[in-house]
């Protein structure tokens, strides 16, 4: 495997997805994190809480406090003022990095090429960082590997607005950056992260099998407050995994069932549409092609979320 880096926005599923890497052995060599769920500086110490609660050190890289042109939004009505859904979270010990994200993502890309070498990264928030990285030094992209992205719509079916998805719309313009530069991508788009819901007594059994710790009780929190809210919002019992459905696809890609080859244009425009991304299978947009998952095997998808439910134990 290519070394890892995570980009992240410190929300609830942020903090699963980061447990989904570390507990199936793809532990990121560092973090980035950027505005999206919650403010940088909260998204930064979400990421420090979940990393000492399972007391692992990565290097954690504070990054872009807001998007390159509209004004900064959160998803505090989702993720809770805290970013966590209030799970119990230990006091910090450890620090951010002095290192700003991007000169970390430009420093390490340029180093990896240097090598012959490439760095996967695993973005998980808004694409701002990786955005910026790219505009002020092109010739990252020799070292860069896989581009993993949870982000967008492949339906045009949106959270955030009825055609656009959090993570794009929190910043088109960096979007549209990333995602018309010709690298290796793989898009978890918004709409089958809603289509592998595990059910809530599956749920319930799995953490029941898990030994009382510190780290348990933290992940049932993040899990129960997702069900909690998905439940408030008209839906059923189920924990659907949004963030951690892109960390499994990295983790065993063979879990992927169904997926599409495709340009991706992000809608700028102001009005209904923006934020929105067009998928195009035909080639007519003449850019770079994403991989795009369309489905998944929903029974390893939630084998892998028990394994990660119960790490460290
Ligand atoms: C995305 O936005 C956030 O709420 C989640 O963490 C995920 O990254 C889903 O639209
Ligand atoms: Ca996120």
């Amino acid at each position: 495997h290519n070394k890892l880096i995570l980009d992240t926005d410190g929300g609830v599923d942020d903090a699963q997805a980061l447990l989904m890497l570390i507990a199936h052995g793809r532990r990121p060599d560092a973090i980035t994190t950027v505005f999206g769920n919650v403010a940088l500086d909260v998204a930064t110490a979400n990421i420090l809480a979940v990393l000492a609660t399972v007391g692992v050190g990565i290097p954690v890289h504070k990054g872009a406090d807001r998007p390159l042109v509209q004004p900064l939004i959160d998803a505090t009505d989702i993720h809770g003022e805290d970013g966590l859904g209030g799970a119990p979270r230990p006091a910090l010990t450890e620090k951010p990095s002095d290192i700003h994200a991007v000169d970390y993502l430009r420093a390490s890309f340029r180093a990896a090429a240097a090598k012959g070498e490439k760095l996967d990264i695993l973005m998980i928030g808004p694409l701002t960082n990786l955005a910026l990285a790219l505009r002020t030094e092109p010739g990252i992209t020799a070292g860069i590997g896989q581009l993993t992205i949870m982000g967008g719509t492949v339906y045009g079916r949106g959270n955030v607005t009825p055609a656009a998805e959090f993570n794009i719309y929190a910043d088109p313009e960096a979007a549209g950056i990333v995602f018309s530069t010709p690298l290796d991508i793989v898009v978890i788009p918004w709409e089958p992260c809603l289509n592998h819901p595990i059910a809530g007594d599956r749920i319930d059994a799995i953490f029941a099998g898990i030994p009382a710790s510190t780290a348990r009780d933290f992940s049932q929190s993040l899990a129960g407050f997702i069900r909690q809210g998905t439940i408030e919002r008209g839906g059923a019992d189920v924990l659907d995994l949004v963030d951690p459905l892109a960390a499994a696809v990295l983790v065993a890609p063979d879990i992927v069932t169904k997926s599409i080859e495709a340009s991706i244009a992000v809608a700028l425009a102001p009005g209904p549409t923006r934020g929105m991304t067009i998928i195009d299978p035909s080639g007519r947009l003449g850019t770079p092609k994403a991989k795009i998952i369309e489905e998944v095997d929903a029974n390893r998808l939630a084998s892998l979320y028990a394994v990660s439910a119960a790490y460290p134990s």
